[in-house]
């Protein structure tokens, strides 16, 4: 048994020492030290030994035991510690790498442009209201002053829904809708999608306005080109001035079309402006008082101003964008232009 002891012993601290991993050291535990390893057996066949020898046998025994378990011990908390600088060096982050970005959006030029004309007119103590896109033939028409079968009708190319029903060819309706329901004092722009059966480089079947309606007692044209004014320069630029003239729309009298100085060549005149210095951005006027009658409200006591503005007419006067196109294509190359 004595060499059976010290055999084992050799043998143990060779596996040992060329184990080189914390499961192969766990191997050798098991191995030697385990419920059925080399010395638990040992230990188990002390009783077959006789009664001088035992003792010193058992002792013999127990020392091995000792040696092996602290030469277990020792290696594997070397081999642990190298088996963790290696984890570490494999997860490594190296923070100098550049992290990474998500792509960021942006708003629609047109929504961008809407926002800008509705802050001005907000500022100036304008609400802001939205109605239907498929419109009664009477706000569309009649409450304008446009009856049924009346030659203005020509100006808009019109989606017929039937007899009665119209997809709505401008915001202007509203005006009627907030008339018919609102006494004065009224002030109010609304922003919209309208629908003409029309179609080239400057007009799309589907396009955007923005309305606005004043109306109070001593309401003038001065008011209107005043607001105009203050619009034009908040909107383009402060030496932008604009100009008033005469114009048709069966739903005021006086009409006007109104245009500012050309925002490209500052109205020096240039290919944008074709070398006039003035844009065409918009239709006005004083509100016809027959619709105001229309619409219930006392003609000798209110008169008002309204306006109707195209979003993409103004977004290709501010970004020189030359075809309407463009705003419905969502070609990302155009859109990310507007970040
Ligand atoms: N509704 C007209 C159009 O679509 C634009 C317009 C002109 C609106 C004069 C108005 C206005 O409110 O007073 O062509």
């Amino acid at each position: 048994m004595k060499e059976k002891i010290e055999s084992i012993k050799s043998v143990a601290l060779l596996a040992i020492e060329q184990a080189t991993t914390s499961s192969g050291l766990n191997d050798v535990r098991v191995r030697f030290l385990g419920k059925s390893g080399e010395i638990t057996s040992l230990m188990k066949l002390l009783g077959t030994v006789s009664k001088e020898e035992r003792p010193a046998m058992g002792k013999a025994l127990n020392d091995v035991r000792v040696q092996i378990e602290s030469a277990l011990d020792a290696k594997t908390a070397v081999v642990e510690e190298s088996e963790k600088q290696a984890r570490l060096a494999a997860e490594a982050v190296d923070v100098t790498l550049p992290g990474k970005t998500s792509a960021k959006g942006s708003l629609h030029p047109l929504t961008l442009v809407r926002e800008d004309i509705l802050r001005v007119f907000l500022g100036m103590g304008f609400s802001v209201a939205e109605g239907p896109e498929i419109e009664s033939d009477l706000y569309n028409f009649q409450l304008l002053n446009v009856p049924k079968d009346h030659p203005a009708r020509d100006m808009q190319d019109t989606f017929y829904v039937n007899d009665n029903f119209v997809l709505r060819t401008h915001t202007s309706p509203m005006q009627a809708r907030i008339m018919t329901t609102t006494q004065p004092p009224i002030r109010v722009v609304i922003p919209g999608r309208v629908y003409r059966s029309d179609d080239d480089a400057s007009h799309s079947p589907i396009f955007h306005q923005i309305e606005g309606l004043a109306v109070d007692k001593h309401i003038t044209v001065g008011d209107l080109e005043g607001c105009l004014q203050t619009f034009a320069e908040q909107m383009f630029s402060s030496d932008t001035r604009i100009r008033l003239r005469p114009s048709y729309f069966p739903f005021t009298e006086p009409s006007v079309e109104v245009d500012v100085t050309c925002a490209i060549c500052h109205g020096k005149g240039c290919r944008v402006c074709k070398g006039t210095g003035w844009v065409e951005i918009l239709g006005a006027g004083i509100v016809n008082p027959a619709v105001l009658e229309m619409c219930g409200i006392d003609s000798k006591e209110y008169s008002g101003f309204a306006f109707g503005l195209g979003l993409e007419r103004i977004a290709m006067i501010k970004y020189g964008i030359p075809n309407i196109k463009l705003f419905y294509e969502n070609d990302v190359r155009f859109l990310e232009q507007f970040n």
